[in-house]
C-alpha cells in the first residue's frame, strides 16, 4: 500500500461526521489501495456530542491553520461563502495542497479564481457535494457527457421546496403551514429564505451552467424566484390540467446566449421531473446526438452528501482528478446571457377579479393586444360578493408578451392581487 492521505477536516456537523465516520471504515482504504488518516480537525465547540469518538482526533481553534499544517488534504464543511471558508480553501490551494468542499456558496461566488489557484499549484479543488448532494453530477457533467457538450441541464435542486410543494400538493395545506412543519422535521432552516427563495438553488445551478456551458459561474445574469408566492390553488388548478408545480433550476443555451433561471414551473405529470417527490433531488441534462440523461437521489442529508466528499477523497488518494469545472480555468469564459423577454413558453396565468359583467372580455382584449391567445381557461366562483378565480393556459408565446398584458390587466381596478405566471415546462 502506499502511504496513508492525510486529511484535515475543517466541520465535523452534519456532513463532516459522516465523512470522518466513513473515513475510518477499512473498507474504504482496501478501495483507495491506501490508509486515510485524520490528521487535524476544527469546529467551533470541541465538547459538542458528535455520535462517534473524537478523543484521538487532533483539534485546533483555527481552522484556516489546517492549511499550514502536514495534510495532503484539506476538506472544508464549515460553508458560507466568504470568511473562514474562503480563508482556509485559499490558503490550502495556496499552499499547495488538495482541497475538497460541499460548499456551492463558496465556488458560486470565487469558484473560477479558486479553480485557477488550483491549477497554478497543481492541485485538486473538487466539489461532489456542492450540488444535488449525492447525485453525482458534478462528476458526470465534468467527465462523462463530454463529447457532444450539453445544450440544458433542468433540475429539482432544492429539497426544502420540493417537500413543501410535494406537501402542499398531497394535503391541501397552505405554504406557511408546511414551512412551518418542514422546519420542525429539520427540512427547512429557522431562517427559511435562501431555500424558499431561490437563492440556494441559484448557488447550485450557476456551477451546473459553469460546467456544461465552460463560463465562469455567473450569480448576476440569473433570474431567480422561489416558491412564497404559490398557491394552494395553484397547485389544484395545475392538477386539472394535468401538471405539477416544481420550483426548477433551468440552464440552456439559446441561439443567442445563455438563459440561467431558478423559477416555480408547471411540469407535465408522469414525466421524470414531476414524478420527484419529497426531499428529493434530479437532474435532467441533454447532450446533443447522445440524448438526454435523467438523475435522481437524495440531495441533502449526511450519508448522500458524505459519499459525493467520499468519492472526491477518493479521487484525490488515486491521484486522479482534473480541472475542477471540467476545463482550464484560465479558458472559463464570461457567461453571455439570453434576453430573459425573448424566452418562448406557454404560461399558466391565474386572475383574482371581481365578479362583474366584461371582467373576462377585458382580460381577453389586453392579451390579445400583446398577442397571446389562449389555449384553455377555467373560471371558478366562490360567494357572492368574493372575487373569482380565473385561469388560462396560453399557447406558446415570448415571456415579455406575456409580462405586458399582466402589467396592463393589473392596472384594471377589477382585478384584484396580481396576477400569477408560471410557465409551463416542456416534458
Ligand atoms: N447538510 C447537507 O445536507 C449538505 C448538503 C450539501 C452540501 N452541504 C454543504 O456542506 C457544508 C457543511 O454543511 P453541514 O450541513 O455539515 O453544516 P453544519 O452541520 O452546520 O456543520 C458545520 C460545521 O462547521 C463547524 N464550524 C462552523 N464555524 C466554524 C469555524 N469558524 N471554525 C471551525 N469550524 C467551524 C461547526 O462546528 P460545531 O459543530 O462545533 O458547531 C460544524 O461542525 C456547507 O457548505 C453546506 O452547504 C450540506
Amino acid at each position: 500500500m502506499s502511504k496513508p492521505l492525510r486529511i484535515a477536516l475543517a466541520g465535523l456537523g452534519t456532513v463532516g461526521g459522516g465523512v470522518a465516520k466513513v473515513l475510518a471504515d477499512p473498507e474504504l482504504a482496501a478501495r483507495a489501495g491506501r490508509m486515510f488518516e485524520i490528521v487535524a480537525a476544527s469546529v467551533r465547540d470541541r465538547k459538542k456530542d458528535r455520535g462517534f469518538d473524537t478523543s484521538r482526533i487532533n483539534f485546533v481553534d483555527d481552522a484556516v491553520a489546517l492549511a499550514r499544517g502536514d495534510a495532503d488534504v484539506v476538506v472544508e464543511l464549515i460553508g458560507g461563502e466568504d470568511g473562514v471558508a474562503l480563508a482556509l480553501v485559499e490558503t490550502a490551494l495556496a499552499n499547495g495542497k488538495h482541497v475538497v468542499t460541499g460548499n456551492k456558496a463558496l465556488l458560486a461566488k470565487h469558484g473560477a479564481r479558486l479553480a485557477a489557484l488550483a491549477e497554478t499549484n497543481g492541485v485538486a479543488l473538487k466539489w461532489e457535494a456542492a450540488v444535488a448532494g449525492g447525485i453525482p453530477v458534478v462528476k458526470v457533467l465534468r467527465e462523462s457527457l463530454v463529447a457532444y457538450g450539453v445544450s440544458a441541464v433542468r433540475g429539482i435542486l432544492n429539497g426544502t421546496c420540493n417537500y413543501i410543494l410535494t406537501q402542499m400538493e398531497a394535503t391541501g395545506r397552505t405554504f406557511a403551514d408546511v414551512l412551518a412543519e418542514a422546519q420542525k422535521l429539520g427540512y427547512a432552516e429557522a431562517d427559511p429564505e435562501l431555500d424558499v427563495g431561490g437563492g440556494d438553488t441559484a448557488h447550485k445551478l450557476v456551477l451546473l451552467a459553469s460546467l456544461a456551458f465552460g463560463t465562469v459561474p455567473d450569480q448576476k445574469n440569473i433570474a431567480v424566484e422561489g416558491i412564497k408566492d404559490i398557491t394552494t390553488e395553484d397547485i389544484r388548478f395545475a392538477h386539472e390540467f394535468g401538471y405539477r408545480i416544481k420550483l426548477l433550476g433551468i440552464a440552456r443555451r439559446t441561439g443567442k446566449g445563455i438563459d440561467q433561471l431558478v423559477r416555480p414551473a408547471m411540469v407535465k405529470a408522469g414525466t421524470p421531473l414531476a414524478d420527484v417527490d419529497g426531499v428529493f433531488n434530479a437532474v435532467m441534462a441533454n447532450a446533443g446526438p447522445a440524448g438526454r440523461y435523467f438523475f435522481e437521489g437524495r440531495g441533502a442529508g449526511e450519508a448522500p452528501t458524505a459519499m459525493s466528499v467520499i468519492s472526491d477523497i477518493l479521487d484525490v488518494a488515486r491521484g486522479s482528478f482534473g480541472p475542477s469545472f471540467g476545463r482550464p480555468a484560465t479558458t472559463l469564459k464570461p457567461l453571455e446571457p439570453a434576453d430573459p423577454g425573448a424566452a418562448t413558453s406557454a404560461y399558466y396565468l391565474r386572475f383574482e377579479v371581481l365578479d362583474v359583467p366584461g371582467v373576462l372580455a377585458d382580460i381577453a382584449a389586453k392579451l390579445a393586444e400583446s398577442r397571446v391567445s389562449i389555449e384553455s381557461m377555467i373560471q371558478r366562483g366562490r360567494s357572492p360578493g368574493e372575487p373569482v378565480s380565473i385561469v388560462m393556459i396560453t399557447h406558446e408565446t415570448a415571456q415579455a408578451s406575456v409580462e405586458r398584458a399582466l402589467k396592463a390587466i393589473a392596472a384594471s381596478d377589477k382585478v384584484r392581487a396580481r396576477p400569477c405566471m408560471i410557465p409551463m415546462e416542456a416534458a
